[in-house]
């Protein structure tokens, strides 16, 4: 199928670059007019095959289903918004007792907002009341958001902080990317507790100054990289040692993306606080930070937001975590199998073309890092964003992550046969650009 982009959408997107700030755009004409389940339409009628899950929002398929759809309809013939910052309403009660209920023993209490980037926002501002500390570490390669708090915590490209200091106190170290790592895994963890244990710690700020450390269980925008199974166990310890609290950005890698609830669940530890938004919204803005019960609470006044947990999102997401519940078993093999049927296939990409550097992931979360050649591993940038146009073109959308991976991260509920035409897709584009 070879996409035709005529003059609608190209009106649209000249009417865009003139009334509205540029912002992360790629170079592809997508205008999206409506989606379903596997498939989204853009407003000339060219149909995709979704491989990005809108980013991660649509892991029930794009739009959601009809059971979280009719939950929002009917919440807006009730009330859209109600006065939660200020009074009580049943929806966003309902939703945080459900959403503490996916959660390990002993999370407690949830805090809504509207954005992955505020959701960090909140865990920076209670691991400082929790703890009466300033400092936070953080990791190259980390995106946690983009408002200045947040923004302290992304180290992924330079673009996203130029200008805009100064920032929270942060120090970043190095995460553990076994593909570009000299030894084993083992070694490879090792050296990032190591740098944080004698540079960070050791030289730059005392551990008793250190409130928290927030990590991606999985980096997403940094470039799908999956760190050493036994990594966040030692970071653990060390967080333990020095009472510095963890703080799991769940909010690319979670929401069953790996095919459980937490990412952080398949690297046996726990985390503090963890922060959700994408989507645990089931398409709409609503984002939460959880804390364990025995942190305490929020003195009141100190935090609040107009529309964290809108009666409407609510509704939605209550929904979206009925259906996961119903269906934890089922989602869980599903994933599973959908998962290693693309690492197969992907795999089996990697022993033909020169271009496949390393393919990795977890569940339905899966990253494919493209190389100038694999002895050298130098980033092929250009041709990584040349495969996504070509497949953009002939019907498949997928997105680009870090400086040469795309990301496969389909639906999670998405048919194997489309799957299957998918990756035919993206092989062809794999070949076409390959020397
Ligand atoms: C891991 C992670 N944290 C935070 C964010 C920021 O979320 P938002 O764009 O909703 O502010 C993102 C967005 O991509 C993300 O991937």
């Amino acid at each position: 199928m070879q996409v035709k982009i005529g003059k609608r959408i190209r009106d649209v997107i000249r009417r865009d670059s003139k009334v509205i700030f540029t912002t992360t755009r790629e170079d592809f004409p997508f205008v999206a007019d409506h989606g379903n389940g596997d498939h989204v339409f853009d407003i000339e009628g060219n149909r995709f095959i979704d491989f990005s899950s809108f980013v991660s929002c649509y892991n029930l398929g794009v739009n959601a289903n009809a059971q979280i759809r009719n939950a929002a309809k009917k919440q807006i013939d009730r009330l859209m918004h109600g006065m939660f910052m200020d009074y009580y309403e049943e929806a966003p009660v309902e939703l945080a007792e459900k959403l503490v209920g996916m959660l390990p023993p002993g999370f407690g209490r949830v805090f809504f907002s509207n954005s992955g980037t505020e959701a960090n926002e909140d865990a920076i501002k209670l691991v400082k009341l929790f703890t009466k500390r300033r400092h936070i570490i953080a990791f190259y390669g980390a995106f946690h958001g983009r408002s200045i708090g947040a923004l302290g915590l992304t180290a992924s490209k330079t673009s996203h902080r130029a200008h805009f200091g100064p920032f929270v106190n942060v120090s970043h170290a190095p995460y553990p990317d076994p593909y570009r790592f000299n030894g084993s895994p083992e070694e490879c963890s090792q050296a990032s507790i190591d740098f944080i244990e004698r540079n960070i710690l050791g030289k730059e700020v005392p551990p008793n100054e250190v409130a928290a450390i927030f990590f991606e269980p999985i980096q997403g925008e940094g470039g799908y990289v999956v760190p050493p199974r036994g990594f966040f166990k030692e970071l653990r310890k060390l967080a333990d040692e020095h009472g510095i609290l963890l703080v799991d950005d769940e909010i690319q890698a979670g929401y069953m993306r790996t095919g459980k609830f937490l990412a952080l669940s398949n690297f046996g530890t726990v985390a503090d606080i963890y922060t959700f938004a994408k989507s645990f919204g089931a398409g709409f803005p609503l984002a939460a930070t959880v804390a364990r019960k025995s942190l305490g609470d929020t003195p009141a006044g100190s935090h609040a937001g107009t529309f964290g947990g809108n009666l409407v999102a609510s509704a939605a997401a209550t929904a979206s975590l009925d259906y996961i519940k119903r269906n934890r078993r089922g989602l869980e093999r599903s994933i599973a199998r959908k998962g290693a049927k693309i690492m197969k296939r992907m795999n089996e990409m990697k022993e033909t073309y020169e271009l496949v550097g390393d393919v990795r992931g977890m569940g339905l979360m899966i990253g494919v890092e493209f190389v100038k050649s694999k002895e050298g591993k130098e980033y092929a940038t250009k041709e990584r964003d040349s495969i996504i146009v070509d497949c953009f073109n002939k019907g498949l959308v997928v997105l680009p992550a870090g400086s040469s991976t795309i990301r496969i991260i389909p639906p999670l509920t998405i048919l194997e046969s489309n799957i299957d035409k998918g990756l035919d897709v993206l092989e062809e584009a794999i070949k076409n650009n390959s020397k």
